[in-house]
């Protein structure tokens, strides 16, 4: 199976959507099970902007997640598909994932629904670092939960009182506690300029190879829809059930890592690691 992955790919001009699926190998779990169902359910901007009680609940949990979803490094398969970026081979590279796992490996990914690694406050817009909100965050709560199961997103599970006690951190510019996370949050869409571009660089690309992702939500799936509708050769990789793939050209139900590890090594690509890159 890896044959005709490295067949498709050499042809090269691809436009590579990535999703949870790439992560999981580094760490950070993805939203669906195999079978497409929600492991968890996100909040929804709406329910964040409803209030300090569900901001406290939204901020909690991810200050707890923050620390290990932050500390996650890229696998083989974000270092694989760096690696064929420096061959030629993507046209345009595009994530739903939120974590700089693509960039940490070199690559150079248009982050679709955003990164964690900012916040931006609602009420004024202002952008600030989040490893340095998280600081304040601490220094607010000294008494955060450890140790807790990491969940999708940087989300983790924390019992109700300590969601409770959580004291809220203020934006850094107005002081307004309507801090969000910099990501295009369930229940907002991605700016219409961003959309547009990844239009344009699908009309210029050959292919679409998707990535580890369930293709169950819209933003992602529009591109995929795009190409089936205009006849381009459309492959998918990933573990579980994913939309569309009865129009697929290509259906991989592989783990992604060693898969394109391996479509690399067929390629003759060199694929560069942490590991290796000291040496
Ligand atoms: N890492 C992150 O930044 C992260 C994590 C979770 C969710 N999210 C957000 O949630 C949404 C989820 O949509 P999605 O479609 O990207 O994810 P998803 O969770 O809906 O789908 C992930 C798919 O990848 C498959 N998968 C898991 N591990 C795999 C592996 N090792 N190899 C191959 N396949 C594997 C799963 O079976 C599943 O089909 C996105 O909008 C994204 O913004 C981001
Ligand atoms: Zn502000």
């Amino acid at each position: 199976m890896t044959a005709e992955l490295a067949e498709f790919v050499a042809q090269g001009d691809l436009f590579v959507l990535t999703g949870a699926g790439l992560s999981t190998e580094s760490g950070i779990p993805d939203y669906r099970k195999p079978d497409g169902t929600r492991r968890t359910v996100p909040m929804t901007f709406q329910q964040f902007l409803s209030g300090d009680d569900a901001r406290r609940r939204y901020w909690v949990r991810s200050a707890v997640g923050w620390e290990r979803f932050a500390a996650a490094r890229p696998n083989g398969g974000h270092h694989a598909v760096a690696a064929l970026q420096r061959a030629g081979l993507v046209q345009h590279l595009v994530t739903q994932n939120v974590d700089g796992l693509h960039a940490a490996s070199g690559a150079d990914a248009l982050e679709l629904h955003g990164s964690l690694s900012s916040v931006q406050c609602v009420e004024c817009g202002s952008r600030s670092d989040r490893a340095e909100f998280q600081g304040r965050i601490r220094d607010a709560n000294p008494n955060l939960p450890r140790d807790v199961a990491l969940l999708a997103d940087g989300d983790a599970e924390v019992a109700r009182s300590a969601q409770d006690a959580f004291v809220l951190v203020a934006c850094p510019h107005c002081g307004s506690l309507v801090v969000k996370p910099d990501v295009v949050m369930f229940g907002e869409s991605v700016p219409t300029a961003t959309v547009e571009h990844c239009y344009a660089q699908l009309e210029l690309s050959r292919a679409v190879l998707v990535l580890g992702s369930s293709l169950k939500v819209m933003s992602g799936f529009r591109f995929v829809s795009a190409a089936l509708k205009s006849g381009k050769p459309v492959a998918l990789v990933g573990l579980g059930s994913m939309r569309g793939s009865e129009r697929a050209d290509l259906v991989l139900h592989e783990p992604l890592g060693a898969t394109l590890t391996a479509t690399c090594e067929r390629l003759g690509l060199q694929v560069q690691t942490e590991a290796n890159a000291t040496t």
